[in-house]
């Protein structure tokens, strides 16, 4: 187990998080080094299962959880990534990512995004609108060069999922209109500068059942064998990622179970297949680690106020998400009814509400399944440094970003002179 109690305190790994705290102090995001690693083996080894001679590729989507230490494990794994702004290009390069493995998705790409990543070579632009195939036409022409392209196309299937996260809808601003692919694909064989190399699609997160995702592969296992029976060969099938993880009490398919059921739709297809999963790769491989400052009985509800709050875990305030909270030496609290709360100036600064807990002054908490979405939305809200994140490996843990400092937060400022 990456994260579980050990002589009545909680670990990550073979390190205690009262240990963690001491050091990096807190609020400070903690990894498990191997968790990432068992739940990206997990699914490469779903997808070799499935089927032993199809090619395949892992693109971890970068956005779940940008820190060069997870993605510098990753690549050492053998991953590809998907990847969704020019930044996120410039962090798979810091740590020697392959372009050749990068895709690269987004509805509002700039044109100094696309330049940038036609120079780097990547595997594949996913283009979302017919003018995103111009400019990129466009742009590899300058380059003299042919744009490697798939079209990220809508399958209109219902993911069942918080509409926030829901991406694969007729009214969602992603993708390419069903109906209007086959149309797309054969204006764009037209254009020397565009090599269309597959098609990709991405139908939102934290799905928890899987036939969602099998009706994607269904639908665009049809659109793939119309647009080449039209005499346009696609090399690879971009499935785009959305597994969920159990929160609290969801039983989302396993990886095996999606990968299998996915793959069956392609048939016989010599297509490469690709995931770009991210939260089913980190995100119960980190906690948010926060000290409480307070406790506070008040008339209605007993709070528990932590020095985290939301802008460094949005995820409660903006979807009301649940996160599991668990004392780190429950013997030291009194086990109460708790809302979990920061400092922040807004009463939709949150992290769990409603909790039985055993808290007391001055002892830690850790918020769970905070690895994906957690310090990649985090912000600067109410003037707050953001907080350290840690990597643990085994009986080490080692700081993988430092904590911001107060100068840091005005350092890009300046007051006119006038
Ligand atoms: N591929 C594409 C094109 C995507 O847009 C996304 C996520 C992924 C892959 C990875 O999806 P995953 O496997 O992590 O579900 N902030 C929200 C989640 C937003 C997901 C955006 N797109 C949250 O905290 O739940």
């Amino acid at each position: 187990m990456s994260f579980a109690y050990a002589g009545g305190v909680y670990c990550a790994e073979g390190v205690s998080l009262e240990d963690v705290a001491q050091r990096f102090g807190t609020p400070c995001y903690v990894y498990s080094r191997a968790a990432i690693e068992s739940a990206y083996r997990e699914f490469a080894q779903a997808l070799v299962s499935a089927d032993r001679v199809r090619p395949s590729l892992i693109c971890y989507s970068v956005k779940a959880n940008s820190n060069l230490a997870v993605l510098a494990l990753l690549a050492r794994l053998g991953a590809g990534f998907d990847i969704v702004s020019g930044g996120e290009l410039a962090r798979v390069r810091a740590v020697g990512g392959d372009m050749g493995k990068v895709v690269f998705s987004g509805v509002g790409k700039s044109e100094a995004e696309i330049a940038r990543a036609l120079e780097a070579r990547v595997l594949c632009l996913n283009l979302e609108s017919e003018e995103e195939l111009v400019r990129t036409d466009a742009i590899a022409k300058h380059l003299g060069m042919r744009a490697p392209v798939a079209f990220r196309v809508n399958p209109d299937v219902d993911a069942k999922t918080h509409p926030y996260i829901s991406t694969g809808l007729k009214h969602d601003k992603f993708g390419v209109a069903y109906a209007d692919a086959e149309r797309l694909y054969r204006e764009a064989t037209a254009r020397p500068n565009i090599e269309l190399v597959g098609v990709g699609c991405h139908i939102g997160s934290q799905l928890t059942k899987s036939s969602p995702l099998i009706d994607a592969a269904a639908r665009i296992a049809e659109l793939v064998e119309r647009i080449e029976t039209a005499g346009i060969p696609l090399a690879h099938v971009d499935l785009g990622g959305g597994i969920g993880i159990r929160y609290r009490d969801e039983t989302p398919p396993s990886i095996d179970e999606v990968v299998t059921s996915c793959l069956a739709m392609l048939g016989e297809g010599r297509h490469k297949v690709i995931f770009d999963p991210g939260r089913a790769i980190v995100g119960n491989a980190g906690v948010l680690l926060t000290r409480v400052e307070y406790i506070k009985r008040g008339e209605a509800k007993n709070f528990v106020v932590v020095d985290a709050a939301m802008n460094d875990l949005l995820r409660p305030a903006l979807y009301q998400a649940w996160h599991e909270v668990v004392a780190v030496r429950p013997s030291d609290g009194v086990e109460d009814i708790y809302d979990v709360v920061g400092p922040v100036c807004e009463s939709g600064d949150f992290l769990a509400k409603d909790r039985r807990l055993s808290a007391a002054s001055g002892g830690l908490l850790a918020i769970r399944s905070a690895g994906a979405y957690g310090m990649v939305m985090s912000s600067n809200y109410n003037s707050r440094p953001r907080c350290p994140e840690a990597m643990v490996s085994g009986a080490r843990a080692e700081l993988v970003r430092r904590r911001e400092s107060v100068e840091e937060l005005y350092a890009k400022e300046s007051v006119p002179t006038w």
